[in-house]
């Protein structure tokens, strides 16, 4: 079953909180996504693999470190994963992007796909799949299915909010994924909103309604 990490860092929960006050508008929102993404994504890469190269430094040759191993991959679910995508990019810039753009239908609360683009070499990339909101799995599900379908093997789930409900629905869906939040919340209410939550992610990142 894949595991569930919540980042407790003070800074990440700190700009979580005024990302959830009603109060805070669009620009800030956006900015404290961006952040709190970036923050998020140290985490997330702390295990990955180094290497050993010499470089010249101006005193002497020294031993020191690279990254090696597999390539990354964002795969951000539109339209809200778009507001975590720069944040982490700033500190992968190397990372590509695939997009996969799903919507919520109102009614069934049940996800239809609208678009899927992946970068080349699937197969040989680790992916991280951003998206705000985990609320009843749905989206996630089937973006996961989606670049499943394609070849991609390696992959985690990055999101800032979840409600319990989807963390089952992707546990049981994608026993092989490991889910990193930023905060793990009560329920899901009657419209599929989760609560406390932060409202519609998409809409508070770009000013819609
Ligand atoms: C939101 C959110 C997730 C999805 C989560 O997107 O960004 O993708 O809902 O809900 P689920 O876990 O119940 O599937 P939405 O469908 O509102 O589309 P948008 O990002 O285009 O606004
Ligand atoms: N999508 C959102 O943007 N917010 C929620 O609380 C649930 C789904």
């Amino acid at each position: 079953m894949g595991k569930v990490y919540v980042f407790d860092h003070p800074l990440i929960q700190h700009k979580l909180t005024f990302i959830r006050d009603k109060n805070t508008g669009t620009k800030e929102f956006r900015e404290l996504v961006d952040e709190v993404a970036s923050l998020m994504a140290f985490e997330i890469t702390r295990h990955l693999p180094l290497e050993e190269v010499t470089v010249e430094t101006p005193v002497e040759t020294a031993t020191a470190k690279v990254l090696s191993g597999k390539k990354l991959g964002l795969v951000p679910i539109l339209r809200a994963g778009l507001g975590m995508v720069d944040g982490i990019l700033k500190l992968i810039p190397a990372a590509k992007v695939g997009h996969v753009g799903l919507y919520r239908d109102p009614k069934t609360l049940k996800p239809v796909e609208y678009y899927v683009k992946l970068p080349k070499d699937v197969e040989e990339r680790e992916f991280i799949v951003i998206d705000p909101m985990l609320a009843t799995g749905g989206s996630a599900v089937e973006a996961i299915n989606a670049i499943k379908k394609r070849g991609a093997t390696n992959i985690k789930l990055m999101c800032l909010v979840a409600a319990p409900e989807g963390v089952e629905m992707m546990q049981e869906a994608h026993p092989d994924v490991d889910i990193y939040l930023a905060a793990m919340d009560e329920k899901l209410n009657e419209k599929g909103y989760i609560v406390p939550g932060l409202g519609d992610a998409g809409d508070r990142l770009f000013g819609t309604k």
